[in-house]
């Protein structure tokens, strides 16, 4: 079987591979045909037991190479990168928390079951319901990112009759080196508080009663592939750990150095994509190493991986509609498609409402047909959706066989993470339903969008 056919396991699930007679692509052991045939097209897939199995050794590998520098890591699933109740339950039951970012996410965090305590809740602008709402069900540590936040947690707190744990997120100024939408501890953004105002506002929080200031919380940017970021915030931070003590009269117990681990979206890419084992052992020796030149006791680690849990266990299925080849020379294209002749446009029944990605960020991502193989001479593709914009793209550039044609599913690989998340209904196109696999079963885990109900919006006069 040609390249242009290979289920690369780097980029795809590790449990996805070709049927050997069909030629199939079968997702926890079904054909992608039986998929759409039960759950219409497009379709979100999610492989249940490849996103435990991550989130357990993401756990694992944090939580034992801590242990090894004589601390604990606590391990947050960060729920903006897909969530659900039934996802909630899975993080749940493989030992880690949530991380929610709005009112509405931590509905499902509670709905799901998940232990209060072990919910952290983000936001630059929660609403004074949704403090209230956290303070009253007992989630474990708000993070408070804005001053005015200080005395609204406080307040709601004392309301409740109750002590709430609190952390400070600090933009630590230091940029993953990511794209610059993504990368949420620059100086210039909207989120945390700058370095040089922790010490003041730590004193104000830990002022109140009410509030239990237990650390620092940094997140420096999403799908990053090095640990500098890593080691420099973390300096960053447990440098003012070291002020800290002094100025509360004890040490701090909690550090969150946040999410951001890379995955592999290509297989090119799939090289250099960090492998989780020897992350965790590198911030571990990051984490002591910088204890120990400050001269502090370590604290208790805490992170917040979304992406790198959920994002190499999700797929999206796609049934072709139309396909157009345009003549690449005498266009822009030649340079960075330099010996292919024509680039095949292959429009799908989804496209930006689905998946946001590429549009904002110029994200990339694998297809292949997944509905049978082929030794068709191989093509470069791009992958287009159905809606009224050119940037309405899926997969900038692939190449899979040539004979690819209206009807054949297509499958895009590393869906998991920000996609169904991010979706919108643009030009009145209903969410697809997203669908768990596990050994051979499939089942419906979010309801998909009618047009019926896109329609029911509409206040439509008598
Ligand atoms: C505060 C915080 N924590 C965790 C995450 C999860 O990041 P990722 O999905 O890249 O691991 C994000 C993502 O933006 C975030 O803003």
């Amino acid at each position: 079987m040609s390249a242009a056919n290979e289920i690369d396991p780097r980029v795809f699930p590790a449990t996805a591979r070709r049927g050997r007679s069909c030629g199939q692509l079968k997702l926890g052991g079904i054909r992608a045909t039986e998929l759409i045939e039960r759950f219409g097209s497009p379709l979100y897939v999610v492989d249940e037991q490849v996103a435990r199995d991550r989130a357990r050794a993401i756990r694992e590998a944090l939580q034992g190479e801590f242990r090894r520098i004589g601390t604990e890591a606590a391990v947050y699933y960060a729920g903006k990168a897909f969530f659900c109740v039934e996802v909630a339950r899975w993080m749940a039951e493989e030992g880690l928390g949530v991380d929610v970012a709005s009112g509405g996410e931590l509905a499902v965090a509670l709905a799901a079951g998940v232990d209060p305590a072990r919910i952290g809740f983000h936001g630059n602008n929660k609403s004074e319901a949704e403090i209230a709402r956290a303070v009253v069900a007992g989630v474990g540590t708000l993070i408070i990112d804005s001053e005015q936040e200080i005395e609204r947690i406080a307040a709601a707190a004392a309301a409740a009759g109750r002590r709430q744990r609190v952390r400070l997120r600090i933009n630590s100024g230091v940029h993953a080196g990511t794209h610059d939408f993504l990368a949420t501890s620059h100086e210039d953004q909207k989120f945390g508080l700058p370095m040089d105002r922790a010490m003041e506002v730590v004193g104000r929080i830990a002022a109140h009663e009410s509030l239990d200031f237990v650390g620092l919380h940094c997140h420096i940017g999403s799908q990053i592939f090095a640990t500098d970021g890593f080691r420099e915030s973390a300096r960053r931070l447990i440098g003012l750990y070291g002020e800290l003590a002094e100025a509360l009269g004890g040490p701090v117990p909690e550090l969150n150095l946040g999410g951001g681990f890379g995955i592999a979206y290509t297989s090119a890419q799939a090289d250099e994509a960090p492998d989780i084992a020897s992350v965790a052992r590198e911030l571990a020796d990051i984490v002591a190493e910088g204890c120990a030149e400050a001269g502090i006791p370590l604290p208790r680690l805490a992170f917040e991986p979304g992406r790198s849990i959920i994002g190499p266990a999700g797929v999206t299925l796609y049934t072709v509609g139309t396909t157009k080849a345009v003549a690449l020379a005498g266009t822009d294209a030649v340079n960075a498609d330099a010996g292919w002749a024509e680039r095949l446009y292959v429009s799908v029944d989804g496209g930006m409402s689905d998946n946001a990605r590429p549009a904002l960020y110029g994200a990339d991502y694998q297809v292949r047909i997944a509905n049978r193989a082929s030794d068709a001479a191989p093509a470069l593709v791009r992958v287009v959706g159905k809606h009224c914009e050119s940037g309405d793209i899926v997969v900038q550039r692939d190449v899979i066989p040539g004979d690819v044609a209206p009807g054949d599913l297509l499958a895009v690989a590393a869906t998991g993470a920000y996609c169904w998340s991010l979706s919108s209904n643009y030009n009145y196109v209903p969410r697809p339903p997203v669908v768990a696999v596990r050994d051979g079963e499939a089942r419906l885990i979010v309801r998909g969008e009618t047009e019926d109900e896109l329609l029911a919006r509409s206040v439509i006069p008598d």
